[in-house]
């Protein structure tokens, strides 16, 4: 089958590009709006950009309901926020925190998540996450104005909280921090099924 997006429905791409693009990671992303009101909204269009600086980049979609997101609004107020890992037994409250809810409704208290104190900016972090990231937003890459389109939020992270139980040495122990991937539709994977590849050791000439 052959799929050329400018004669397919966007809702059909939509479904293509969550079924193949997995697993996604998953951002829970912390941030508060201007009036001091905080929000809590999870991302798997989320990825690493760099690590010099180290930088973050998730995406807001443009849905029937919402032309903007409250993250991104936030986000384009404050130019800040948090990245906060979700391990498997934050499913559940990080799926409340994706609840459509107007903006001055706090996630934190809805999806019983708390919030704690950053180091360097001023939005909360989730204390539950075992990995939180403070980051300063880069730049808003606007992608598209169409439905199911968006934009591409770019944070620098400005500094990394990580419990001392998951980490040793820089390394993060996978098991300990047991994230889970979002893959299509309502559907989720664990990750401890792993397996170990080195890099293939080819000489240049
Ligand atoms: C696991 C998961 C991943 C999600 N990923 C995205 C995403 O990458 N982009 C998006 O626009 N919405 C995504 N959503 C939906 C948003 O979380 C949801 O629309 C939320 O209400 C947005 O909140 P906000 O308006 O407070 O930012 C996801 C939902 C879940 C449960």
């Amino acid at each position: 089958m052959i799929v050329y997006p400018s004669e397919s429905r966007p809702n059909d791409i939509y479904k293509l590009m969550i079924g193949s693009i997995t697993p996604r990671p998953i951002a829970l992303v912390s941030s508060v709006s201007e009036a001091g009101i905080f929000n809590l909204a999870p991302y798997s269009f989320f990825t690493g950009v760099s690590a010099n600086p180290p930088a973050i980049g998730f995406s807001p979609l443009i849905t029937q309901k919402d032309k903007t997101r409250d993250s991104r609004n936030n986000i384009e107020e404050t130019k800040e926020f948090g990245v906060n890992i979700v391990s498997e037994n934050l499913v559940d409250r990080m799926n409340v925190a994706s609840s459509d809810v107007p903006p001055e409704v706090d996630e934190f208290p809805l999806s019983q998540l708390t919030p704690k104190r950053a180091s360097i900016i001023s939005c909360p972090l989730v204390k539950e996450s075992r990995i939180n990231m403070e980051c300063r937003l880069i730049e808003i890459v606007e992608v598209s104005n169409k439905l199911l389109g968006g934009a591409f939020i770019i944070g620098e992270v400005v500094c990394f909280h990580i419990d001392d139980e998951v980490i040793d040495n820089f390394k993060i122990d996978p098991n300990k921090l047991d994230t889970v991937g979002r893959m299509g539709g309502s559907s989720y994977t664990r990750t401890r099924d792993r397996f170990e590849l080195a890099r293939p050791d080819i000489k240049k000439n």
